[in-house]
């Protein structure tokens, strides 16, 4: 098993190059099953989750070929003959889930595994299910896996309110609708500019959809989509991680740059929270460059749906809040109990108290390195962020769950100045007699 080894203390400095979006990646690579043909989409980012998609995707007898070193994925769907979506693959991936409306559409039925929770907690899918009943599809459940049919005739389609907003949901109701023999309505479709993307590559393959990047998306069916050649967008979640990574981790009044930031991405939420730390932030077409203040002031956020403060960078503010002057709140509404990485900054000195839907930082504590336990994604990148400014050395453990959404992190902390490696370790290995 992997771990990285961070010394802290050397500042950051350069800049830092972000990779193609992972959460858009995985809802082209599903939106490839609904054309008679191949599809070719460049800037995938070579992440764990992109392996296991194209594993899911070839499952379905489609050809997909995802070279990493080229960042590209071609898939050729004319070859889908078997519409199931193992436990096995669904199990470590959620976005798998998107297989169940690309394949009732491509296959008028579908045999999908039920994904399980994750580390922080149940992660429902009723909306997705709800919303293809209201297309009129036949959903059942049996033994784990969702069965769901398409009248021979192909679905009618026909109209859904999603409460809450739910990217996932959106997104498998658009696989489900774009082809559906009728016209079909989403009411408070999620707009995170990750189903914005995939509608618009959905619309350059022949899908009616208006409306697009408002909350009422209104779909007209069409009998078939074609292939086309697609370029993936940045990852905002990654751009985010890093702009949080130069508030902390770099010198005061020294500009560090990232690479592959699209404002509009990110949202003016936390633009603003970022700028009310004391960063300033120069927004340079699709470069960003942050001059870290002498001290970080501490801002309380609340995360949201999209234009919100992304709950995917919540973990990852949590420690800028350690390293800022004052105490603040994280308040976050999408996931209440999404703070798995609290008990391990707790290790490495950070005080923060989690009471509810929220936890109380307070800043201005010396940062000690610590081995901790990655839990999920987006709480093994913050215990990374913390290395960077601990006093000593830093083991984040179990790193896999890192490598599902950071391409070569500590490749490219590592020529922005940070001290940080790669090691393989026995995750059961008795520790040394002392
Ligand atoms: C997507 O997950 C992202 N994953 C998540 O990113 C992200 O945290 C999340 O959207 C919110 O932005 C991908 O895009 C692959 P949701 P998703 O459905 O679609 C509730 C990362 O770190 N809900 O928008 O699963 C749900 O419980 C990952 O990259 C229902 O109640 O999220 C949550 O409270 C983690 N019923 C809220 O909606 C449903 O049927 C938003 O979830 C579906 C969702």
């Amino acid at each position: 098993m992997d771990k990285l080894v961070i010394r802290g203390g050397k500042p950051l400095y350069g800049s830092v190059e972000v990779g193609g979006s992972k959460n858009t990646a995985l809802a082209l690579m599903a939106g490839t099953l609904l054309a008679d043909g191949t599809t070719t989409i460049r800037h995938v980012p070579a992440l764990r989750d992109v392996h296991t998609f194209a594993r899911v995707l070839s499952v379905t007898g489609a050809r997909c070929e995802f070279d990493a070193d080229g960042h590209r994925v071609t898939v050729d769907s004319s070859t889908v003959d078997k519409p199931v979506a193992p436990y096995e693959l669904v199990k470590r991936m959620r976005a798998s889930f998107y297989m169940l409306g690309a394949l009732v559409a491509r296959c008028g039925h579908a045999k999908v595994s039920l994904p399980g929770g994750c580390a922080w907690g149940p992660r429902p899918v009723d909306l997705h299910l709800e919303g293809l009943k209201a297309f009129g599809a036949e959903v059942e459940l049996d033994q784990g896996y969702v069965i769901a049919r398409a009248p021979s005739a192909g679905l009618p389609g026909g109209t859904f309110m999603l409460t809450p907003s739910s990217v996932g949901a959106t997104v498998n109701l658009l696989l489900a609708a774009v082809t559906a023999r009728g016209g079909s309505r989403i009411e408070n479709a999620a707009i995170e500019p990750d189903v914005v993307e995939f509608s618009r590559m959905l619309e350059r393959m022949g899908a009616r959809i208006h409306g697009i990047g408002s909350h009422t998306l209104e779909v007209e069916g069409v009998p078939t989509l074609a292939p086309v050649e697609w370029d993936n967008c940045p990852d905002r979640i990654e751009a985010g991680t890093f702009l949080i990574a130069a508030a902390m981790a770099g010198r005061p009044g020294v500009p560090i740059s990232v690479k592959g930031v699209l404002p509009d991405h990110l949202g003016e939420v936390f633009i603003d929270a970022f700028r009310r730390t004391g960063c300033e932030l120069i927004l340079d077409g699709t470069s960003a460059h942050v001059v870290p203040p002498e001290r970080l002031q501490a801002v309380s956020i609340e995360t949201g749906v999209f234009p919100g403060f992304p709950t995917d960078l919540q973990a990852q503010w949590t420690v800028l809040l350690a390293c800022s002057e004052g105490n603040a709140k994280v308040h976050d509404t999408v996931y209440t109990d999404r703070f798995k990485h609290i008990p391990e900054l707790r290790r490495m000195n950070v005080n923060a108290i989690v009471v509810g839907g929220e936890v109380v930082m307070e800043g201005g504590r010396r940062i000690q390195g610590a081995h901790v336990m990655s839990t999920d994604l987006r709480a093994s990148v913050s215990l990374v962020l913390a290395g960077l400014v601990a006093e000593g050395e830093t083991h984040v453990l179990r790193i896999y769950h890192l490598d599902r959404g950071y391409e070569d992190l500590e490749g490219k902390l590592s020529r922005a100045g940070a001290d940080i490696r790669r090691e393989r370790y026995d995750e059961w290995a008795d520790p040394d007699p002392e």
